[in-house]
């Protein structure tokens, strides 16, 4: 599909990015778009939240679907006008090469696949975890640097505004001298799929991987890790491998020392009676604090789907205020969307870096050992910081 200027306009309306937009930056008929070749592989429950948002972006050509259950391939193929569906990554690679893969698969398969897609030259999106073990997805980090090419990983918290508020009131110093910190998510488990609960899955891979990225995020890379970890339910009924033993992890409580004093915990897991589904609606109560000598401050809502922050500062002689309440254009599910836009135009770099995502998953590896040997165990890996 050639997209034309009408076309670009309608699109980036549609995706309601034209207020940003001034008329003369708009491309001419000539210069439309550079378009990014997109594959997707894994088009299960979350391809469904991905789908509809990175299909609106004037940026992006959706090429390829894949998924080894070939009907949900075929399925998102016909639903998105994605040109070509395949079984199985071979013959995905064999056919039109995309610019860039969405790994959308089950958490044990991306260090895997993301290794195939980059031997091939592929640039590669991973849902979370990048990979199996912090070694693997260091070693898919080198990989792609060595052929000149990317790998990003999710969550995509770092891109809300409100991340970006936090982020700025901390580094202005609004809060004084910052101490502490706690966040929590939690819902009562996915039953779609059993590799939720299969080794290589669990509640902080899928879970608290949003809070441990939005925390070292806005405090700085842990130093040290400690935790407790516990398997609440030892079993569970699930959709595609009926009942299955609990492996892995469905409750964990994490503490990080950030350096400089500061310490902070998320808490999160599979067996939290929380009525706001995935869409986080209603969720108005905070969910992540940070408390200060000078202030304190609380976002509103999942960091994934943040409603706003509230911030009390003696310099604002302690009244709570409400900040940031506009949701905005932030939705979780636009990392890959972002990286595309990027990809295409050089501008508008993400803040979401592959360092951190590697970080986050050095953080759970230590949680887990942590938990096992109880100790508290040093992290050696690090990312850019402040993002902001
Ligand atoms: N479901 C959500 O709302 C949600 C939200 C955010 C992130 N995630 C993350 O997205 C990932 C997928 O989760 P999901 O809920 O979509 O799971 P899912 O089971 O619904 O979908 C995974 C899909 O990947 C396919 N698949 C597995 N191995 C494959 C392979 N080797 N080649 C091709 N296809 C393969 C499966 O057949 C399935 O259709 C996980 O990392 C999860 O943590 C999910």
């Amino acid at each position: 599909m050639k997209l034309n200027r009408r076309k670009f306009i309608e699109k980036t309306a549609a995706m309601g990015a034209v207020s940003m937009i001034a008329p003369s930056i708009l491309p001419a008929a000539t210069e439309l778009p550079k378009r990014v070749k997109v594959g997707i592989i894994g088009c299960g429950s979350v391809s469904t939240q991905y789908l509809p948002h990175i299909s609106k972006s004037p940026f992006v050509e959706l090429i390829s679907a894949c998924d080894i259950v070939p009907e949900r391939a075929q399925m998102a193929a016909k639903q998105y006008n994605i040109p070509n569906w395949y079984p199985h990554i071979d013959k995905m690679l064999a056919g039109p090469k995309p610019d860039l893969l969405l790994n959308l698969t089950d958490m044990q398969e991306h260090g895997r696949l993301n290794k195939i897609a980059l031997n091939a030259g592929i640039n590669v999106w991973s849902e979370k975890p990048m990979a199996n073990t912090y070694a693997e997805g260091k070693a898919l980090l080198d990989l792609a640097k060595a052929k000149g090419l990317k790998i990003w990983g999710a969550p995509a918290v770092v891109q809300s505004p409100q991340f970006a508020f936090m982020a700025e009131q901390i580094k202005e110093g609004k809060l004084g001298r910052v101490a502490a910190a706690h966040a929590h998510y939690g819902h009562l488990g996915p039953d779609w799929s059993a590799f939720f609960y299969e080794k290589g899955g669990g509640s902080l891979p899928d879970l608290g991987v949003y809070n441990l990225a939005t925390l070292t995020g806005l405090l700085g890379p842990a130093k040290f890790v400690t935790a407790m970890t516990s398997i609440v339910t030892p079993n569970r009924k699930t959709n595609n491998k009926g009942d299955v033993k609990v492996e892995a992890e469905d409750n964990a409580v994490v503490l990080m020392d950030h350096g400089k004093g500061i310490i902070s915990s998320v808490q999160c897991g599979f067996n939290y009676f929380d009525p706001y589904g995935h869409e986080g609606k209603g969720q108005e109560k905070p969910t992540i604090s940070i408390w200060g000598s000078g202030g304190n401050m609380h976002l509103i809502g999942y960091d994934w789907a943040p409603f706003g922050v509230d911030m009390a500062t003696r310099e604002n002689n302690e009244k709570t205020i409400r900040h940031l309440s506009d949701p905005g254009k932030y939705v979780w599910q636009m990392g890959a969307t972002v990286i595309a836009e990027h990809m295409a135009t050089g501008e508008n770099a993400p803040l979401i870096r592959p360092e951190h995502a590697l970080h986050v998953l050095e953080v759970i590896e230590a949680a887990r050992t942590a938990s096992l040997v109880g100790k508290r165990i040093k992290i050696n890996s690090t990312f850019q910081y402040p993002l902001i």
